[in-house]
């Protein structure tokens, strides 16, 4: 049985891949130091450590048997943080993703996927963006994530190893679904306005809501990383993970408040400053992902939003009672 180690495997993106991992038959190991991930979102048969990226200990513990397979989601998401406390954000992001790929060395792990992201562009020059589009963050987050990145292509490129060591990178649009935290305010903006609408909370559009974003579900992105892990056609590439279609975040909130029956004559809308290092528009470029390993988006906004309102409407109850 293959053995995979999911950094970050109690949160929203890492806990849905730790559960395709086992379905697929995988041995699961989940480090996450619970940050922002939560112990039960780790799936029951998946071997739990709870640590951190930045404690050689606990990655040893992590990496105490053979690995296959290195999913490393655990990082530090919001751009609102990196600017609060960028020391924090360069060491969890960058020295903790260098942690883990010395690991990878020591233990000659031959296969390794990263999750980068959509802020690596900054302000493109072309929409839908290509991965070829120059990467020039604007927030200290892209910034991490774009260092992070480079530092797992360039050691999978490295001559000097003494073995394969393949390694993809993924750089997700706006990624939302079922486990996104409904508490968190640093997590995705579709998150926040359903949990805001089952609180009767005002809305807080920052800037004037026509920035767009390209919202990818969750399944989606599960599909992309597991259907890569066998296949040499991504060994060394970086692919965008979206849908291709572009939603503006006034559209999205008119989406939510209809799915409750409400509209803006009726439910509290308000407008506030932009916040530092928000990009503006962002549509994925997909073509590439489809080229080389068939992948495309399958489910669409209006059904994985659907699906998502109806756990966090579940999820709300429970917690009420
Ligand atoms: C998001 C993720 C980031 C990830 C990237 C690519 C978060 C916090 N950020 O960046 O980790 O790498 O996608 O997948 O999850 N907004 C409002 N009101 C709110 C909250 C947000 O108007 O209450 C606006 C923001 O200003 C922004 C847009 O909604 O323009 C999207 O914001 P958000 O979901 O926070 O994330 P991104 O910056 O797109």
């Amino acid at each position: 049985m293959k053995r995979a180690l999911v950094t970050g495997g109690a949160g929203f993106i890492g806990s849905h891949l730790a559960n395709s991992l086992i379905l697929k038959g995988y041995e699961v190991i989940v480090l996450d130091n619970e940050s922002t991930g939560f112990k039960e979102n780790v799936p029951v048969n998946a071997q739990y450590i709870k640590g951190d990226v930045l404690n050689l200990q606990d990655l040893s513990g992590a990496f105490a048997g053979p690995v296959d397979l290195v999913l490393h989601i655990a990082g530090q998401a919001s751009t609102i943080r990196s600017f609060r406390d960028p020391h924090d954000d360069l060491k969890t992001n960058v020295i903790g993703t260098l942690n883990v790929l010395k690991k990878c060395l020591e233990k000659r792990v031959p296969r390794f996927l990263f999750a980068s992201s959509m802020t690596c562009y900054g302000h493109p020059a072309q929409i839908p963006i290509p991965e070829d589009e120059q990467s020039r963050p604007i927030s200290y987050y892209g910034i991490t994530k774009h260092a992070a990145e480079r530092y797992v292509l360039s050691t999978a490129l490295r001559n000097d190893l003494d073995f394969d060591f393949h390694a993809t990178a993924f750089r997700m649009f706006n990624v939302y679904g079922e486990r996104q935290s409904l508490q968190n305010p640093y997590q995705g903006v579709m998150a926040i306005f359903i949990s805001n609408v089952f609180n009767n909370e005002p809305i807080t559009i920052h800037s004037d809501g026509e920035q767009s974003r390209d919202f990818i579900y969750i399944e989606d992105v599960v599909d992309a990383w597991i259907s890569a892990i066998d296949n040499p056609r991504t060994y060394g590439e970086v692919f965008n993970l979206g849908t291709g279609k572009g939603v503006s975040i006034n559209q999205l909130v008119d989406k939510i408040l209809l799915s409750d029956g409400k509209g803006r004559s009726n439910y509290p809308v308000r407008y506030s400053h932009e916040r530092p290092g928000d990009q503006r528009h962002m549509r994925a470029d997909v073509s590439k992902a489809k080229e080389l390993f068939d992948w495309s988006p399958r489910i669409s906004l209006e059904e994985g939003m659907g699906r998502t309102i109806r756990w966090a409407r579940d999820q709300w109850q429970k917690h009420k009672t």
